[in-house]
């Protein structure tokens, strides 16, 4: 006969392997036919396989320059117009779903950019592993995905862990940008960068800043905008303490 007890206090001393919460969910998303070619023929040229080793970012770009990081860039929008107008920044752009890295490409190849290379990974792996520190100039969070269930809050890619990524990261006078069109996640930013006295809020403790005139409308701005939300825009600089 089976001796519950003993059979319950040893499936407590199991060291069971601890769930890792995710900010996204991994889609089967459909790729375009441009999106796939885009992907089979214009990755090695651009993309930057995730492994848990270092970069070696002026190796990777071939230069050395201010390095932009663009967090969740989506189709890439943002990350395409600002290396445009900005040809003598670097930019890392992560994301981890296939159909707008696809995008990017394309857009890449048509403008025929040299300063822009793509991780297709989560960036809480990219920033723990592959990002040396004090190496990221300025980073982008725009329009991180909402999770707007309360039960789905722990999904929410800006928390204090994140935070302590970025700061290690940012070189001296580094800058974070971030932008939500979700009042509830806009709160949440303002008490999380609170708790933190790495980075200063350029605007006051818990204030927003004006929205950058850089800044392009993507489509989840435009989305947000058609709901009558309202957009919150945050700036940071890292304060002048020595890091944790
Ligand atoms: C709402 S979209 C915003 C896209 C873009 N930043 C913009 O402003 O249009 C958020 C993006 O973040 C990506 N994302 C979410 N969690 C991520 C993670 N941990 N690592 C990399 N990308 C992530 C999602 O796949 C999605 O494309």
């Amino acid at each position: 006969m089976v001796n519950f007890s003993e059979h319950y206090f040893f499936l407590n001393q199991l060291p069971f392997k601890q769930r890792t919460i995710r900010s996204f969910v991994k889609r089967d998303s459909r790729l375009t036919k441009s999106q796939l070619y885009a992907l089979e023929n214009y990755w090695a040229l651009h993309g930057i396989d995730y492994d848990t080793s270092e970069l070696n970012i002026e190796k990777l770009f071939s230069r050395k320059a201010p390095l932009i990081l663009d967090i969740g860039v989506g189709t890439g929008d943002t990350t395409l117009h600002h290396a445009m107008a900005h040809p003598e920044n670097n930019y890392l752009a992560i994301e981890v779903h296939r159909p707008g890295i696809g995008h990017l490409l394309n857009q890449i190849e048509t403008h025929k950019l040299s300063n822009i290379k793509i991780i297709n990974h989560d960036v809480i792996d990219v920033l723990n592993n592959q990002i040396p520190n004090n190496s990221i100039s300025q980073i982008f969070i725009f329009f991180p995905d909402p999770w707007p269930k309360k039960k789905h809050h722990k999904r929410r890619l800006i928390n204090t862990s994140l935070i302590t990524l970025l700061i290690n990261s940012m070189t001296q006078h580094g800058r974070l940008h971030i932008a939500t069109d979700w009042e509830d996640y806009a709160l949440h930013i303002q008490d999380a960068f609170t708790e933190n006295d790495g980075l200063m809020n350029l605007a006051g403790k818990k204030q927003s800043s004006p929205r950058p005139n850089w800044r392009i409308k993507t489509r989840f701005e435009l989305r947000g905008l058609r709901l009558e939300h309202q957009v919150w825009d945050f700036c940071y600089a890292l304060n002048n303490i020595p890091k944790k």
